[in-house]
């Protein structure tokens, strides 16, 4: 059972999704540790409801807060550790400490529309598609070697946040899905590419019908 840490800021949707595929036996995975830079975070409720560790780590000190985040995550033998609409820039030190077994959620098509608010930015370029990507993380934002991506259709008479609900359904899809691959071994990095080694697929059973899924889903 791969024992899954958690990073996570806000309502934590993308938490509950990797909640759900774990107790629900779709990963053979568990989340052993929830870790919330803000303390009124709903995520660490969702956590504490699942009778999750749960802890408020404090970000006034970054480097204090990121060591603290390493000793939770070590002392609960993480094994992969999971960005879940975090919204800090981890530093160079955390980055080296955990690579290849630290991995994110952005809600665009990377490289396009990093940083915050991917949903608004693609909006406002008037772009036809975006979507989301997950990629493990390195030593800059939103840059790292990428596991999945899924384009979504922007609509018309899209508002960012009828957009945004729209792309958050499908990260709920290639967050676990992209745990569910590192599980099994099937993620393989060669410089800036990750190769997902072949394998079961989640088209068909996990799959909206106007969504493109990248090799691998
Ligand atoms: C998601 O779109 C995530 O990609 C972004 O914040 C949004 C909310 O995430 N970082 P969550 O509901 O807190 O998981």
């Amino acid at each position: 059972m791969l024992r899954v840490g958690v990073l996570a800021s806000g309502g934590g949707t993308n938490l509950q999704a990797i909640i759900d595929a774990c107790e629900g036996g779709l990963i053979h995975a568990e989340v052993a540790v929830v870790v919330s830079d803000n303390e009124r975070a709903y995520a660490l409720s969702r956590a504490r409801t699942h009778g999750i560790a749960a802890h408020f780590v404090d970000a006034s000190d970054k480097e204090e807060h990121e060591r603290r985040i390493d000793e939770l995550f070590r002392d609960a033998g993480v094994e992969l550790a999971v960005g879940a609409g975090y919204m800090r820039i981890l530093s160079p030190w955390f980055i080296r400490r955990w690579y290849g077994r630290l991995i994110n959620i952005h809600p665009a098509l990377l490289p396009s529309f990093k940083g915050l608010d991917g949903q608004g930015q693609a909006l406002a370029y008037g772009v036809k598609l975006t979507g989301c990507t997950t990629h493990f993380m390195d030593e800059e934002t939103d840059h790292g070697p990428i596991i999945l991506q899924a384009a979504v259709r922007v609509k018309e008479g899209d508002t960012r946040d009828t957009l945004a609900e729209r792309i958050l359904k499908v990260e709920h899809q290639i967050l676990p899905r992209s745990i569910d691959l590192f599980e099994k071994k099937r993620l393989v990095i060669e410089g800036r590419r990750v190769k997902i080694l072949p394998g079961d697929t989640w088209l068909g059973t996990h799959q909206y019908p106007d969504v493109f899924y990248s090799e691998g889903y």
